[in-house]
């Protein structure tokens, strides 16, 4: 599928702001992705295209980087860091019960679309291990027996708008969306997991 418009001048915006074209190439694949969900080869070509760069260049850059997906994720996509802080306060526990509660395996897309589970490395937020990040939002500590309500607080911000499935555009962006950080954001419905 082409770029939007919006997304195509947002990439020349980014290309006109950074000294050289590979240096604008990571934003300008977010850009595409935060558009598309992912990024497929002829989207990566694009992106390269327009930046007057070899499709490879795009590619390497997207198999590289785990926040850059080359297959299609869900409308959530979690990455739970396995690195050592991680590991030793039980993530794999938390990789388990994101499995069983979601019926999925790693690297597969829920049957309702709305959540992919991935293996990262270390995240750079240790202290609030074990942790993972969901879209591009921190959160943790984690902990097996409350990953349940973790996926009703997600579940009840996608509403109905699950990629592909969204009413109408004009209805603007989805109500409940917002970041989502460790106590203020769901300061409503606090985990129980949270902790300052
Ligand atoms: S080890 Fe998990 S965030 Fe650093």
């Amino acid at each position: 599928m082409p770029l939007a418009p919006d997304t195509i001048a947002e990439i020349e915006r980014i290309r006109a702001a950074l000294p050289n074209t590979r240096s604008a190439l990571l934003p300008a694949l977010k850009a595409a992705q935060r558009e598309q969900g992912w990024l497929p080869r002829e989207t990566m070509a694009e992106v390269a295209e327009r930046l007057d760069l070899d499709p490879n260049a795009a590619y390497m850059l997207a198999t590289f980087y785990t926040m850059l997906h080359t297959e299609p994720v869900g409308h959530y996509h979690l990455e739970v860091c396995r690195s050592l802080p991680c590991y030793l306060l039980g993530c794999d526990a938390v990789i388990e019960a994101l499995k069983e509660r979601l019926g999925v395996e790693l690297g597969e897309v829920s049957a309702d679309g709305l959540f992919s589970v991935q293996i990262g490395e270390c995240l750079g937020d240790c202290p609030h291990a074990p942790m993972m990040r969901v879209n591009d939002d921190y959160v943790g500590p984690l902990a097996p027996d409350t990953i349940g309500e973790l996926l009703e607080i997600l579940r009840a911000r996608a509403g109905e708008r699950v990629r592909g499935l969204a009413a109408d555009p004009a209805d603007g962006p989805p109500p409940n969306e917002g970041p989502l950080h460790y106590s203020n954001a769901i300061d409503a419905r606090p985990l129980s997991t949270v902790r300052e």
